[in-house]
């Protein structure tokens, strides 16, 4: 099995890093093979709406989101991991998510899926700093809408609320199991 994991947070081992890698781990420990993708490190602009958008899938803008769709297809799981940024996903994952426009084109209006070739299985992990539930429904309905593009099942989601500085989330050695069980539930 090949579980992606996509971190939309800027800071690198903050809290949705940390839960993250702590999910993939539990995917090794499987036996499967892992990657993440943190989309703060890739050079990619948001969805310029093309007045000449191809109809097949795909995108013409050759940027670094070209590597998260190969990787995508290639993926039998793919877990995103967001914090929770004024009350919805980050702008990085919101980015990475708006640029699959092409693939909704493709595959809603022209018949042409390419994430059609396999089943995915898709998971959603979100940190915030306060205890807002209406927050974490806001970030969760839009990945259900990106997991329907990319041919996955929303199968898993683990949500951490009170979590504000960077890693404080080692202080909570339970979330950071629930991350790793989420982990072996995908594999
Ligand atoms: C730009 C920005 C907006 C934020 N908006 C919210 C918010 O609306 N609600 C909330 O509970 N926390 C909010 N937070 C707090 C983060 O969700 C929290 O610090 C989280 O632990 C960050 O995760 P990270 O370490 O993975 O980046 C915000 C933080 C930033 C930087």
């Amino acid at each position: 099995m090949y579980i992606l994991g996509i971190s939309g947070s800027p800071r690198l081992e903050g809290n949705t890093d940390l839960l993250l890698e702590n999910s993939l781990e539990g995917a090794r420990s499987r036996g499967a093979e892992t990657e993440k993708v943190i989309l703060n490190n890739l050079k990619f602009s948001p969805c310029q709406e093309c007045a000449d958008m191809l109809n097949n899938g795909n995108c013409k803008v050759k940027d670094d989101i070209q590597q998260v769709y190969q990787k995508v297809l290639k993926a039998d799981a793919v877990i995103i991991a967001s914090p929770i940024f004024f009350g919805s996903l980050s702008a990085q994952t919101k980015m990475m998510i708006d640029r699959f426009q092409c693939a909704w084109r493709g595959k809603y209006l022209f018949n042409t899926d390419i994430f059609a070739s396999k089943k995915r299985i898709g998971a959603f992990i979100s940190v915030e700093a306060s205890e807002r539930q209406d927050f974490f429904d806001n970030a969760k309905a839009v990945i259900k809408n990106f997991f329907s593009v990319i041919n996955a099942v929303y199968k898993e989601e683990f949500f951490c609320a009170g979590l504000d500085e960077k890693g404080s989330v080692l202080r909570h050695a339970d979330f950071l199991k629930q991350a790793f069980e989420l982990g072996l539930r995908i594999c």
